[in-house]
């Protein structure tokens, strides 16, 4: 009765943190809906969405995403949702020095106030904006590395790389 099936089914509390503008919210939903939004609204306080996605080996993993708002009045916010959080994804901008610099700073937040074994991954968004790119990607690469972070370019607008994120993000938990 009911079958038997070998599938496993996970559930990750995932929470994306990052700079206002970054591009956290169109992350999300190019993800989670398949689409950009170019006129996106800035996040107020937090926002919940999940998605599940079925995996090589069958496995399902239901994702629990927290995005929060990067605007610095929610800055206190932050550590309701990254609490308990088995990924955190550290959105900044290639385009934006100055959310670099943010990125770094919630990396040694996490350091100091995350769980221990919370996987980290460090993102560069709006990666379709090449002309305009003032990040080089090795900054990224070296910073991931020294904090035993992966690191992944992506693109909101393009879809480029934003998958593989997730998928990453789980794969490094295993
Ligand atoms: P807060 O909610 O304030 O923390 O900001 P956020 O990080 O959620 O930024 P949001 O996703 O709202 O995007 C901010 C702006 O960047 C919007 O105008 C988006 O259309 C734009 N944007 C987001 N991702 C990309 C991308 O990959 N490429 C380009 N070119 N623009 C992007
Ligand atoms: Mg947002």
């Amino acid at each position: 009765i009911g079958g038997v099936s070998d599938a496993k089914n996970l559930r990750v509390k995932l929470v994306l943190l990052g700079d206002s503008g970054v591009g956290k919210s169109c992350i999300v939903l190019r993800f989670v809906r398949g689409q950009f939004d170019p006129t996106s609204k800035v996040t107020v306080g937090a926002s919940f969405l999940s998605q599940t996605i079925a995996l090589q080996d069958s496995t399902t993993v239901k994702f629990e995403i927290w995005d929060t708002a990067g605007q610095e009045r929610y800055a206190a916010l932050a550590p309701l949702y990254y609490r308990g959080a088995a990924v955190s994804v550290i959105v900044y901008d290639i385009t934006n020095p100055d959310s670099f610099n943010k990125a770094q700073y919630w990396v040694k937040e996490l350091q100091k106030h995350g769980s221990p074994d919370i996987v980290m991954a460090l993102v560069g968004n709006k990666a379709d904006l090449q002309e305009q790119r003032e990040v080089p990607i090795q900054d990224g690469v070296d910073f991931a590395e020294k904090n035993g972070m992966f690191f992944i370019e992506t693109s909101a607008k393009t879809a480029d790389n934003i998958n593989q994120l997730f998928e990453h993000g789980v794969a490094h938990m295993k």
